[in-house]
């Protein structure tokens, strides 16, 4: 399962788009009704304007009425890619136990939560 989560983060980088750093990043987040969505990053100009893959898949997931995320699995040209503090806040939001999932392939992957990952999360 994981497998295939990292299988579709690796397919989407492609759609990725980064003119200014060349780093390509894909995500593909599962939610606990199975669905999946994904994302890349987008960075524009003004580079404060950029969007990392997993802020654009949880973005995406929201935007369709799915908040219950079980697990991303993040993806970049160079293989393993553990998300940014911006992202670890923006999915800690969400779900605080939710798995994260990277690797240098889909053969040799690494699991942890993403409480380990960020603890004591900001909430309001
Ligand atoms: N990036 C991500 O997509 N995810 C992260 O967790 C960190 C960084 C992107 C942003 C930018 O387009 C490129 O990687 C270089 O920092």
């Amino acid at each position: 399962m994981y497998r295939e989560l990292y299988e579709q983060a690796q397919a989407v980088k492609a759609y990725s788009y980064a003119p200014y750093s060349h780093l390509h990043v894909g995500a593909a987040l599962l939610c606990a009704d199975g669905t999946m969505y994904t994302g890349v990053n987008v960075e524009n100009a003004s580079y404060g304007g950029t969007i990392c893959a997993e802020r654009s898949a949880a973005v995406t997931a929201v935007s369709h009425g799915n908040k219950d995320f079980e697990a991303i699995a993040i993806c970049s040209d160079e293989g393993e890619a553990w998300p940014c503090g911006i992202c670890r806040q923006f999915l800690y939001e969400f779900a605080p136990d939710m798995k994260v999932i990277t690797g240098n392939s889909e053969e040799e992957l690494e699991v942890m939560e993403l409480s380990a990952l960020m603890p004591k999360g900001w909430t309001l």
